[in-house]
């Protein structure tokens, strides 16, 4: 395997030297790993910088009102905030702990929007005091809460409503969001987005701007978004305007974008969805003669996830004859849970020698007490070594963010990097911070 065939799930600054090294903004892995220690989790500032703005330009060429919010859940720090938002993104969050970050990197809270089914009454008070730009709201107890906190605060608050278009996006079951089954959104179907819009439209603490809607992720597929915004759409026309008498200013199609993880994958560009995301919207505005409302999209994974890579030390091997060969690695579900969450699969990539041919088949293995703890099954490798690098691409997204302390694991350092230089951007975990919090 060489980086030629990884070209899908690499970070887009990743190089090798003459001798097999992977180097990832012009710094070499092994340098690294001995500089920060391993497991280590690489981000390539060039590779967050085109990848984002590949969302601004694609939906700003389709659409005439567009913004492009990232989704803090995929990964969101500090450094990391800042960076998207110098190119001007906006931002999703869907925690108090989220909006704290974004608000110590400065971020322009007014552009953050407040998602989640069941915001608690401190977090929308704290989110208000802080001044969020819109609260998503995604339930009916919660419209009650955020119109007495807003009128308590004495401000009116901006605020979308969550629907459910009724639609599958095909994704993971744990991941699918649109559906009626689901505790995600007020259902279109059963009637509660329009009571709720009605709710919402009697309290003079909320100001109604529009809908939102987000189908579940990875989407792979393009029509899931055109079936969603003609239900929206739908909805828009004989509900909202013709029946409650209120216009939709806003909406959004959610997130959900696909990335690759395997070298195969082949996702949809930015400007695929952007073609058909815009064009059915306005397809849809001309033919019920709506106006078209501003768009706001939510891109997490397609921005972080191929920007980061892991990169681990090989250990322990365990042969089972005409079974299984184990490579243990020192991470695993304390870093990465999502192959055990949602048998997600990754390319492996021995970081050393990238040019070797392969040798033989292979489980890598995290080093926590799990059976389930295995990062990448039945991979292609040369035959590795206990000592040697292994990365593993497209690990930038809901793995840090989902990262825990199992086993008493200390969470990985983080660094950013870009034309030869490396930082830093989140320190390895400590024995002390691990016990922070004890009373003792
Ligand atoms: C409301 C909402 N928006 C955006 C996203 C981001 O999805 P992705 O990271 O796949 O783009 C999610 C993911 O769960 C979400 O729930």
């Amino acid at each position: 395997m060489t980086i030629d065939n990884l070209s899908h799930v690499l970070p887009l600054s990743a190089d090798s030297t003459d001798q097999g090294l992977l180097q990832i903004g012009g710094c070499d892995v092994k340098s690294l790993a001995n500089q920060y220690g391993t497991p280590l989790y690489i981000y390539d500032v060039q590779s967050i910088r085109e990848l984002a703005m590949n969302w601004v330009q694609a939906f700003a060429d389709a659409y005439p009102d567009s913004e492009v919010l990232y989704a803090s859940k995929a990964y969101i720090s500090r450094p990391f905030a800042r960076l998207l938002s110098e190119l001007d993104l906006s931002f999703d969050a869907v925690s108090e702990g989220e909006i704290e970050v974004l608000s110590a990197a400065n971020v322009d809270l007014s552009r953050v929007y407040f998602h989640g089914n069941n915001k608690t009454p401190p977090e929308i008070y704290r989110s208000m005091q802080l001044g969020v730009g819109r609260i998503v709201l995604d339930g009916f107890d919660e419209i009650d809460t955020v119109a007495q906190i807003a009128d308590d605060l004495g401000i009116t608050q901006p605020v979308l409503l969550r629907v459910s278009p009724g639609v599958d996006a095909h994704t993971h079951e744990k991941t699918t969001t649109g559906i009626l089954d689901s505790k995600f959104g007020l259902p279109i179907e059963t009637g509660l987005a329009e009571l709720a819009i009605s709710k919402i439209i009697e309290k003079p603490a909320l100001s109604f701007r529009g809908l939102h809607m987000h189908l579940g992720s990875p989407i792979f597929d393009l029509e899931p978004y055109k079936l969603g915004i003609e239900v929206l759409a739908e909805f828009i026309d004989e509900i909202c305007i013709k029946k409650l008498g209120v216009s939709v200013e806003e909406f959004s199609p959610g997130g959900g974008f696909a990335t690759a993880y395997r070298d195969s994958d082949d996702p949809p560009a930015p400007k695929e969805y952007a073609k058909i995301i815009c064009k059915t919207l306005i397809d849809e505005a001309e033919k019920r003669n709506f106006s078209l409302p501003h768009i706001t999209l939510e891109p997490g994974r397609s921005i972080a996830a191929r920007s980061g890579i892991a990169v681990y030390t090989v250990g322990n091997r365990k042969e089972v004859p005409g079974i299984r060969t184990y490579v243990s690695v020192d991470g695993g579900m304390s870093d990465n849970i999502r192959p055990a969450l949602y048998d997600s699969i990754y390319e492996v990539i021995a970081a050393e020698r990238v040019n070797d041919p392969v040798e033989e088949k292979v489980t890598i293995a995290g080093k926590y007490c799990e059976s389930g703890d295995l990062l990448a099954k039945d991979v292609d490798v040369p035959r590795l070594i206990s000592g040697e690098l292994i990365a593993i691409p497209s690990s930038g997204a809901y793995q840090l963010a989902m990262s825990s302390n199992y086993n008493l694991a200390y969470r990985p350092a983080v660094i950013l990097v870009e034309n030869g230089q490396s930082r830093l951007m989140q320190r390895r975990e400590k024995a002390e911070d691990l016990m922070r919090l004890d009373i003792d």
